[in-house]
C-alpha cells in the first residue's frame, strides 16, 4: 500500500490513511465527524478548537466541544497560551477520551491571538515550547501541534519554523500540522506549499502533515508529490465536497447529485438526532447549504433553507431537490 492509501503512526496511534479531517471552529463538532466519518475517507478527525480556560471553568460550551460518537483517532484540539491552563486542558481531554491533544499555534483571530493563543504562540518560542512541554507531561496520549507558516511574511522568510520544528522533537511531540500562510495573510492569498517540502525535508522523527488549499483529489496527489508530507489535512474542501476523501482514495469513485443530496439529508438528521432542534436548524443553515454547491435548483433551495423552521419541512424539501434534481 502506498500513500495515501497507507496507515502512518502519530506515537503508537495507528491512523489507518493518510487522510486528516481538519479542525474548524463551529464546524468540526460532534454532528460533523460523525457525519464525515460516515461518508468515509478520513483516517483522522480533529474537534474543534477547544479553549483550555474554558475547559479548566467547566463552561459547557468547551466540554461539549469534546463529546465524540466514539470515533477513533479522535484528536482534541486545544488553544490557548498557559502552560500550566494547557497542560490541565490536556489532562481534561485525555480523561474525556481523546486518542491525542493537539495545540492551536495557527488560529489568526485577533481574539484568540489578543490572549498570546493560537498565532501568537509562533511569536514566542520559548512561550510555545513551555505550552508545548507542559502538556507532552501532563498527559500518556500522543501531543501534536498545528501551526502557520510565522506570524508574518518576515519571520517566514528567516525560516523560523524551522527552529518550531527542532523544539518540537526535543519536548516530544508526536506530529505536526502546517498551514502554510502566514498569520498576517489570516486566508488570503495562497498557501505556500514550499513550506511543507522544507518540513518534510527537516528529518524530523515525527509525520508532517500538509495542509492548505486542497480541494481536489487531484490538488491532494500534488500535494503529495509536490512536497513529501507525510499526510494531508483537508478543511473547506471537504465542505464544498464531503466526498473528497473517497475521492483521493478512489480516483473511479463519483458522485452524483442524487448522493450529494442524500448527503446533507443525513448531515441533517445526525444534527437532530446530537443537538437540539434550534442549533440544529442553525447548523443545517450554515453548513450543510455548501453540500448542495452546484446541484440543480441549489440556489433557489438554499434561499428557501434560510426561511426554513421545522425539521420536516427541511426534509421534505431536501427531498424535492434530490428527485427534482435526478428528474
Ligand atoms: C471556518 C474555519 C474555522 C477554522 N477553525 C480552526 C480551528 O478550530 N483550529 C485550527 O487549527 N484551524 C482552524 N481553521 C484552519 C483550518 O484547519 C485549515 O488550516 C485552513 O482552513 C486551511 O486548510 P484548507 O485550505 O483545507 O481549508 C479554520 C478555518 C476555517 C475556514
Amino acid at each position: 500500500m502506498t500513500f495515501p492509501h497507507a496507515p502512518f503512526h502519530i506515537g503508537p496511534i495507528e491512523v489507518p490513511n493518510g487522510l486528516v479531517m481538519a479542525p474548524l471552529h463551529e464546524i468540526t463538532d460532534q454532528p460533523f465527524r460523525k457525519f464525515i466519518r460516515e461518508v468515509g475517507g478520513p483516517g483522522l478527525v480533529v474537534s474543534e478548537m477547544i479553549s483550555s480556560e474554558g475547559l479548566i471553568r467547566h463552561a459547557r460550551k468547551a466540554e461539549k466541544m469534546m463529546a465524540s460518537s466514539g470515533e477513533h483517532p479522535y484528536s482534541m484540539q486545544l488553544s490557548g497560551g498557559n502552560p500550566v491552563s494547557l497542560a490541565e486542558g490536556a489532562r481534561l481531554c485525555e480523561e474525556a477520551g481523546a486518542d491525542m491533544v493537539d495545540l492551536n499555534m495557527g488560529c489568526p483571530a485577533s481574539n484568540v491571538t489578543k490572549g498570546g493563543a493560537g498565532s501568537a504562540l509562533l511569536k514566542d518560542v520559548k512561550l510555545a515550547e513551555a505550552c508545548v512541554s507542559a502538556m507532552v507531561k501532563a498527559v500518556k496520549v500522543p501531543v501534536t501541534v498545528k501551526m502557520r507558516a510565522g506570524w508574518d511574511e518576515s519571520q517566514k522568510e528567516r525560516g523560523e519554523f524551522l527552529d518550531f520544528l527542532r523544539m518540537f522533537e526535543a519536548v516530544g511531540v508526536k506530529s505536526l500540522a502546517i498551514h502554510p500562510r502566514t498569520r498576517s495573510q489570516h486566508y488570503e492569498g495562497s498557501a505556500d506549499w514550499s513550506i511543507i517540502a522544507r518540513a518534510a525535508d527537516a528529518g524530523t522523527a515525527y509525520p508532517i502533515i500538509g495542509n492548505g488549499d486542497v480541494n481536489s483529489a487531484e490538488d491532494a496527489h500534488r500535494m503529495i508529490a509536490e512536497t513529501g508530507c507525510d499526510a494531508v489535512m483537508i478543511g473547506r474542501g471537504a465542505l464544498t465536497n464531503p466526498f473528497i476523501f473517497r475521492q483521493i482514495l478512489d480516483p473511479a469513485f463519483e458522485v452524483s447529485v442524487e448522493m450529494r443530496v442524500d448527503a446533507t439529508l443525513r448531515y441533517f438528521r445526525i444534527l437532530v438526532e446530537l443537538l437540539d432542534e434550534r442549533e440544529a436548524l442553525h447548523k443545517i443553515k450554515k453548513i450543510g447549504s455548501w453540500f448542495t454547491k452546484g446541484v440543480p435548483n441549489g440556489v433557489a433551495f438554499r434561499q428557501k433553507l434560510q426561511q426554513m423552521n421545522e425539521p420536516a419541512v427541511l426534509m421534505a424539501e431536501l427531498e424535492a431537490l434530490k428527485h427534482g434534481a435526478a428528474a
